[in-house]
């Protein structure tokens, strides 16, 4: 999939075959079966061409609901140029509104077979925020369209003829509009390597076919990357993540990348990423109904590899480290037993009362080394507990922070770039439900705020870093007859770097 932005002036005045100009139309307020209002782009286009547009939308019975669509060819070819008039609701729509149109207008594109699609539909939704927000969003709603897996399939779907968007905008817009389009398309490469990451069956998707991704993705763009292997893992003393991995026959890893396209000096951000390439749950071993879902247990990992690709791709000039605890749950004859005790990294030791909790004994070990890098910030992101989901469903990601302003920066990026996350508290009160009985704390605090709960336990392994956590169970796949990933939330991430970046040479520039 390609994006470009060219000024409205660079509408070529004959189109290739094949493409199809996107026009976005206003619902008529008022009168019943009042014909839909053309918009800037539409307008210019229906005078050059002496009104077809408006006589085509007067008898096509279209309202201009968000996501109505119709296609108009004055030519016969299906092939030939034609018009897609695509309904953007009310002038008082919001964001979703927009981004649900620039979906229905994709979709539309693709049903009809065009293979480029210039947007008027873009710059015309003039009342929804900033050009720019509206070019990033219809690139992110494009590719998330558009998306197929299909590499186990022995006959693909058609190809998905849609190759190339072009967004037409105001001569004025055009660099504001260039660079959201290159963000975009950068969020867009990382979000479908997390995706095509976690829609690969867990028999594929093993902690050294992760470990191999990462090498790969650090070699193609220059920045470093370590795998730990199980006898350095022993030596380190990582005695949590090595339990999860007991039962298995695939080894586990641990992964260290290192992007440093900031001054030596200034600290890292460090990203966790939870690496469970299937969880059985191991002797706690979970129920048989969609338990293929837990290949998706990577997701957090996936997504820091995705977020390294989209900085990469934007050589962002910013310090990161990224660190993948990577193994699988299963259950064999040395498995980890519900009951025992093992004495993690920090020094910490853990009663390990449910198997099926291990994403935080991976994660603690991860959380212990990533201090030695004296980060700015440690940010992990998991699949951690069917808990989140009851709570926030699939909508919001599950927040949880040591830091207020830390939360605040990236709740506003998610809701910027509306991949939304909500905030849950950390309180202290909270941690007496984990204290363990017989080692210093348990890996399971009972059925209440389960989400909660196991937020706590990540924080004791932290201490005093500003620290966030993202529970991505409800929102890093899709259940159901589509199953599948959702690349989420590297949009989230990637716009929290961005702002961070932006904000920083906004201050130099002040700087005396
Ligand atoms: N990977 C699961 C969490 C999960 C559950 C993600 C459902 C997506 C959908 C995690 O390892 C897990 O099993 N958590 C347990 C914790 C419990 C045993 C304390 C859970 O949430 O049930
Ligand atoms: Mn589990
Ligand atoms: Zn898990």
């Amino acid at each position: 999939m390609e994006f470009d932005v060219r000024s409205t002036s660079g509408l070529p005045g004959k189109l290739p075959s094949g493409a199809v100009v996107v026009v976005g139309v206003l619902e008529a307020d008022g009168k019943a079966k009042a014909p839909p209002r053309l918009l800037r782009g539409g307008a210019r286009l229906d005078a050059l061409l002496d009104g077809k547009l408006t006589e085509f939308l007067l008898q096509s019975g279209m309202r201009g609901k968000v996501g109505e669509s119709r296609f108009y060819h004055p030519g016969l070819a299906v092939s030939a140029a034609g018009f897609l008039f695509v309904g953007l609701g009310k002038e008082d729509g919001g964001e979703k509104a927009f981004v649900d149109a620039v979906r229905a207008a994709v979709r539309a594109a693709r049903e009809i077979g065009a293979r480029e699609a210039f947007l008027f539909l873009v710059a015309e939704a003039h009342w929804i925020l900033d050009v720019a927000w509206r070019v990033r969003q219809a690139v992110l709603a494009a590719a998330d369209v558009l998306y197929r897996f299909e590499r186990f399939k022995s006959e693909k779907k058609e190809k998905p003829a849609l190759k190339k968007i072009i967004f037409l905008v105001g001569e004025q817009e055009l660099a504001v509009a260039q660079s959201a389009c290159v963000e975009g398309a950068a969020m867009v490469e990382g979000i479908r390597l997390a995706r095509d990451l976690g829609n690969l069956p867990a028999n594929v998707c093993t902690p050294a076919h992760l470990a191999q991704t990462a090498r790969e993705l650090a070699g193609e763009h220059g920045f470093k990357c370590q795998v730990f292997e199980q006898k350095k893992l022993e030596k380190l003393g990582m005695r949590a993540l090595l339990a999860v991995a007991q039962g298995a026959r695939e080894a586990p890893a641990f992964i260290v990348l290192h992007y440093t396209g900031g001054k030596a000096e200034e600290k890292p951000l460090v990203f966790v990423g939870k690496g469970v390439t299937f969880d059985s749950g191991g002797i706690s071993i979970k129920p048989a109904a969609d338990m293929d879902e837990m290949k998706y247990d990577m997701c957090g990992a996936a997504s820091v590899l995705g977020l390294f690709k989209t900085v990469a791709r934007l050589a962002l000039p910013i310090n990161l480290v990224g660190l993948i605890p990577a193994a699988e749950n299963m259950p064999d004859g040395g498995a980890t037993r519900p009951g025992d005790i093992v004495t993690s990294l920090s020094g910490t030791t853990i009663e390990i009362l449910n198997t099926d909790a291990e994403g935080r004994l991976l994660l603690c070990d991860a959380l212990a080394y990533a201090r030695r890098f004296t980060p700015e910030a440690i940010i992990d992101i998991a699949t951690l507990t069917g808990a989140c989901v009851v709570a926030l469903g699939h909508v919001a990601t599950g927040l949880f922070a040591s830091d207020d302003a830390l939360a605040a920066e990236l709740l506003a990026a998610g809701e910027r770039v509306r991949d939304l996350a909500w905030r849950l508290p950390v309180w202290e009160e909270y941690q007496e439900l984990i204290n363990g009985r017989f080692a210093d704390v348990a890996n399971t605090g009972g059925r209440h705020a389960g989400a909660i709960t196991a937020a706590c336990f990540l924080a004791r392994f932290v201490k005093d870093i500003p620290w966030a956590h993202l529970d991505i169970a409800g929102t890093a796949w899709k259940s159901g007859p589509q199953k599948g990933t959702t690349g989420r939330p590297v949009a989230l991430l990637a716009q929290f770097l961005l702002e961070r970046v932006a904000a920083r040479a906004q201050d130099q520039e002040h700087a005396p």
